[in-house]
């Protein structure tokens, strides 16, 4: 099993680009499916999580290649297989191939997905949206079986803003008789890339990235080339990495406004952020105020941004609140902390972060994705050195992270155990 280890203390220093967003090209490479046409997607980050749907795609029958960064697929021989439960336990977005499947065969049968590390991650906005469009949906047995002779376009309207519901629907509904809106619909920027996607191919989609998405149904859908949007998270992630290490970090390739929550609370922190037309510069300022972080739905601080948040404030003067509004057991990473000297308490959905002068390096693990990767944070800014196990999680959302921060001046050696 592959570890890091990383000698904290120096300053990262220098200028890195930001990947294409895991998270657009997810349900971007799901929604493929629902085509007989070629599909040319560009900026696809060479992820586990991505491959994991790529594997997927094939095992449907679609002729998949991924070259650099460029994943082409071709549909046109793609079959309602029955998805077994090894690969669609691999990862929590292989549920997105409900929509599609069930648009464009009116048939799906998958395992279901399970929850992970940071939730229970039910599918019940999925299911009341699909049942909603006239579909039939079994659970049995660990399976998930829908069945439409047609989907008919209805009103839906979510109780939460769901990510994942809100493209399964928009992809449902894509094929769809008629017209289907939906209300109190997820906002964030993948949601927009994926409309972007869908009217390229013929769809006719308006409203994403507000809270109602209209989608009139059309009869079939063509070809496409389509670049995705770069990664919030991942630039995020890299703009508290120059922050916690009171470094002078550029990161290129981004959409400002996508990060404007985590721009916004990092000046809060005292750290000087400039933010150019595609790129932003994250410089310490040798201070770091503590703040108060409340998880919301986009475009408010974003859950994925949290665990690397709480690490800088882990070290920051005064005290912070944290609360975890989107996900029931997102602190995992807290207890590695601890491990680290950080002085945090949680009661329920909060965690009160009392900052302390500096971490130490400890044996730590990460717990799942973005757990991990604010732990190489945190021992970027501790004292000696930290060994960070179970990076498989972080290679899930991260190309190569430790080669990035190398780049900058960071000691990260990825080693096998
Ligand atoms: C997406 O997950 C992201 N994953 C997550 O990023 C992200 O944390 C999450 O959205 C929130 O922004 C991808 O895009 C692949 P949700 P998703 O449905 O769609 C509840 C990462 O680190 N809910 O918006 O699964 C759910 O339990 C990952 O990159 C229901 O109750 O998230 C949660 O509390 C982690 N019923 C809340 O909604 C449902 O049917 C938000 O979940 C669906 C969701």
């Amino acid at each position: 099993m592959e570890k890091f280890v990383i000698v904290g203390g120096n300053r990262l220093k220098g200028s890195i680009k930001a990947n294409g967003s895991k998270n657009a090209s997810l349900p971007i490479l799901a929604a493929t499916l629902l085509t007989g046409g070629v599909c040319t997607i560009h900026q696809v980050p060479r992820l586990k999580d991505v491959f994991v749907m790529q594997e997927l795609l094939a095992y449907l029958g679609a002729k998949v290649t991924f070259e650099g960064n460029t994943m082409t697929v071709d549909g046109s021989k793609v079959q309602p297989q029955e998805i077994s439960e090894d690969i669609m336990r691999k990862m929590r977005a292989s549920n997105l191939v409900l929509g599609p499947l069930l648009g464009r065969f009116g048939h799906v049968k998958i395992s279901h997905p399970g929850g992970c590390n940071i939730g229970s991650r039910p599918m019940n906005l999925h299911f009341k949206g699909l049942n909603a469009l006239k579909a039939n949906i079994t659970e049995k047995f660990g399976y998930i079986s829908a069945d439409a002779s047609q989907l008919t376009g209805t009103v839906v309207h979510f109780d939460v803003p769901s990510v994942g519901a809100t493209e399964n629907m928009m992809m449902a509904g894509v094929l769809a008789e008629g017209t289907t809106v939906l209300r109190n619909a997820a906002k964030e920027p993948e949601i927009v890339d994926l409309q972007n996607f869908l009217n390229a191919l013929g769809a006719k989609i308006v409203g994403a990235g507000t809270d109602v998405i209209r989608i009139e149904g059309v009869k079939e859908l063509g070809s496409v080339t389509h670049t995705v949007i770069p990664d919030r998270i991942e630039a995020g992630t890299h703009m508290i990495a120059a922050a916690i290490t009171q470094g002078d970090v550029t990161v290129t390739n981004i959409i400002p406004e996508h990060l404007d929550p985590v721009i916004y609370k990092l000046k809060e922190v005292g750290v000087q952020v400039d933010v150019g037309d595609d790129w932003v510069r994250v410089q310490g300022t040798g201070q770091l105020k503590a703040v108060d972080i409340k998880t919301m739905p986009y475009p408010g601080f974003p859950t994925d941004m949290q665990s690397q948040m709480m690490a800088l404030l882990s070290i920051a003067d005064g005290t912070s609140v944290i609360t975890e509004t989107i996900f029931e057991n997102r602190f995992k990473h807290v207890p590695e902390f601890r491990r680290m000297g950080a002085d945090i308490y949680l009661e329920g959905h909060t965690a009160v972060v009392k900052g302390v002068k500096r971490l130490t390096g400890a044996c730590v693990e990460a717990t799942d994705l973005r757990a991990g990767a604010a732990l190489i944070l945190a021992a970027l800014a501790g004292e000696n050195g930290t060994v960070l196990s179970n990076i498989s999680h972080i290679d899930r959302g991260y190309e190569r992270i430790e080669i990035k921060y190398n780049s900058l001046g960071a000691r990260i050696i990825r080693v096998n155990s």
